[in-house]
This record gives C-alpha cells, structure tokens and sequence, in this order.
C-alpha cells in the first residue's frame, strides 16, 4: 500500500469565486479531506497583490474565500486551512527557491503573458515572480499532490522543475509534487464565449456563474447560455457551448457525460439548458445558504485561520531551516 498523499492547493482570496473554481478545485478539496495526511489548503492573499487591488478590502476578501470553503464542505477537523500571510516561511522560500528558478521559464508563463498583457498601469515584479511563490506554497510542505484546475498546469509543471533543480543542485530534501487534474471539469467555459475559460478577470458578467449567485441569476445565465445552431446534446470539436454544458451537468449530478447525452438524446437545447440550471442550483444553493450563516462571525473565521496557519507553520518551519542549512546559511535566529 503507498503512503497517505499530503494535499496542498491554494486559492485566491475574493467572494466572486465561480463555477469554474468550484467544480474544478473547491470539489477536488473536499474529496481531498478525506484521503490527504494532511491536507493543507491555503488562501493566497499574498499572491493577490500581485495585481491592482485595494488594502482595505484584502481581509474581508480573505473572510469572504474561508467562509466559501467551509461551506463546500471542508471542516477544519480534517484538514489545515490557512492564510498564506501567516506563515511567513513562504516568502522566505520563494526568495532561496528562486535560485533554482530559470528566468527564461518565468517568461514563458501563459498567464503571466495574459495578465501582464491586460494590466492598464503597471506590470509588477510580483506577477512575473507569482509561480515561484506558488512552488513554495507547495514545495515548503512537501506535498505530493496537486489539486488545481487545468489553467494551473504549467505553474505545477514548473514548481517540479524547481524541486528537481534544488535538489540536483543542493541534495535530495525536496519532494516534487504530482499534478491533480479533474477528469471532467478541469476547464469550465465562459457561458457567453465557451472558447475562453470561465474567470474572475477578464471574462463577461453573463457569462460567469458565482458560487454566490441566487437561484434566478443562475437560471437566467444557464437560460442565456451560448450553444450552436445545431440541436443535438453531444459532445464534439465545433460545439464548445454544449460541451461545456454537458460537463456542468455531468458534475452537478455526479454522473458521466455519455449518460448526460444518453438522457437528452432527441430534445431540445431549451429543455436541456433547464436541467443544466436546476442542477446547478441543486449544486450552489445549499453552498450559498450555508456561506450566509458562516460569513458575519468573523471572529470565528478568523480562528479557523489561527489555528490552521500554527499547523501549517509547524511543517513549513522545519523544511525551510532545511532548506536554509543546505543553501549554506547558519540555522535562522529565532
Ligand atoms: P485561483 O483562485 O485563481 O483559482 C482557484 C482554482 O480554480 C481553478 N480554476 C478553474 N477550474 C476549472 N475551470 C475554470 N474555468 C477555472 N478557473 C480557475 C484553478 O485552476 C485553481 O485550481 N494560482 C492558483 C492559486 C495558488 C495555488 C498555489 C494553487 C497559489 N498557490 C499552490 C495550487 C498550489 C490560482 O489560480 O488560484
């Protein structure tokens, strides 16, 4: 029998996590609570400032994102659930690590070419540095798994390159950690344009659904919803639309999409952009119900944090003394 994975993923801190967060990652979390020994998930609000944003609402931010995950169902109990500021061994690694961190390979970033190319004022340092940062999240913990969406492919891909490259360099102390990828679901679309992915940043109102959205917002963007002018439910190359929407459905209902296309076999696209809306309703409602009892005790959430970034720091201490001692500094004073 192999040994327990140790998890780790993080997420950005806003109350405006979409679908597209939540079936591609916040559904691998929750599942993951089960089989991680630990499992670590981490709110990245220093990687939030990695483009314009506004201070004073950063925390509330970070309120917003914790009450989210608890209500998806993950349960402090079971796993380790933490602001990334608050351990500040991340910071520190993202600085040794970025020894070992090509240059050319930080410029070849999709998303730092996307972002970067959508900044109106400046581009920061921070943004081109985001994915070393990223690999210490991981790296510090020794995760052997991954769980993002398939946007974040490349930056898991580098942060295995980084581990190799540290530990070629300064000897075997880091783990480099597997990719987790949903089978279905890993790349939700844009509800008005299904060629882009569905995104906090640079996609359209309509056509992204909120975890928080209230049933009659859902139905109304579902009803919108672009298809094609054919009318068959199948999946297929030049039907991104329906596509996207047999893969909602399939995960909504826990089924696969073959049995999604089986069942709306011979009706209509209204009919099925109906079913598709009711079962994400059936998915998000009780997420935004219990998201509403959770988000005013902030205090409450706020010692969730505490409690989840002293464990957190508990593994993360050691492995960057570790690191420390092989770069060649003395141990850190305490
Ligand atoms: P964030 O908050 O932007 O995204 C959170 C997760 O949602 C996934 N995702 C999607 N999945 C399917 N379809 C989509 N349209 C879609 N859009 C987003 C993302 O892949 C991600 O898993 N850089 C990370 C945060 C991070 C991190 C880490 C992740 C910081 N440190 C260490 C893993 C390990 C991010 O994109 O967050």
């Amino acid at each position: 029998m192999s040994a327990a994975p140790i998890i780790f993923s993080g997420i950005q801190p806003t109350g405006r996590k979409h679908l597209g967060n939540y079936i591609g990652a916040i559904r691998q979390y929750v599942e993951g609570q089960e089989r991680g020994e630990p499992a670590i998930f981490c709110i990245v609000d220093l990687h939030a400032i990695s483009v314009a944003y506004d201070p004073q609402e950063l925390r509330e931010r970070v309120y917003d994102t914790t009450a989210i995950l608890l209500a998806a169902g993950l349960d402090p109990a079971r796993c380790i659930l933490f602001r990334q500021s608050d351990v500040r061994e991340h910071t520190e690694l993202t600085w040794l690590l970025s020894a070992v961190t090509s240059h050319g390979d930080l410029n070849r970033m999709h998303q730092f070419k996307d972002k970067s190319a959508r900044q109106r004022e400046l581009v920061s340092a921070a943004l081109f540095y985001y994915p070393v940062l990223m690999a210490a999240d991981v790296l510090a913990y020794r995760a052997t798994e991954v769980p993002v969406g398939d946007d974040q492919r490349q930056h898991v891909e580098l942060m295995r390159e980084i581990a190799r490259r540290f530990n070629e360099r300064f000897g075997e102390l880091l783990v480099v950690p597997e990719l987790l990828i949903p089978e279905v679901g890993a790349r939700i679309m844009d509800l008005q344009e299904p060629e882009r992915k569905m995104s906090t940043s640079n996609a359209s109102e309509a056509g992204t659904v909120y975890v928080l959205d209230e049933p009659e917002a859902i139905r109304k963007k579902l009803g919108s919803a672009v298809t094609d002018s054919g009318r068959e439910v199948l999946r297929g190359e030049d039907k991104a639309g329906i596509t996207n929407l047999i893969d909602i459905l399939a995960v909504s209902r826990g089924i696969d999409q073959a049995a999604v296309e089986a069942e709306f076999a011979g009706a209509g696209y209204g009919d099925f952009k109906k079913a598709v809306a009711e079962g994400v309703v059936e998915l998000l409602a009780p997420v935004r119900e219990r998201y509403a009892e959770l988000r005013p005790d902030e205090a409450a959430l706020e010692a969730v944090l505490a409690a989840g970034a002293e464990k957190a720091r508990a593994i993360a201490a050691p492995t960057v003394a570790e690191v420390r001692e092989h770069m060649g500094f003395v141990p850190a004073p305490l």
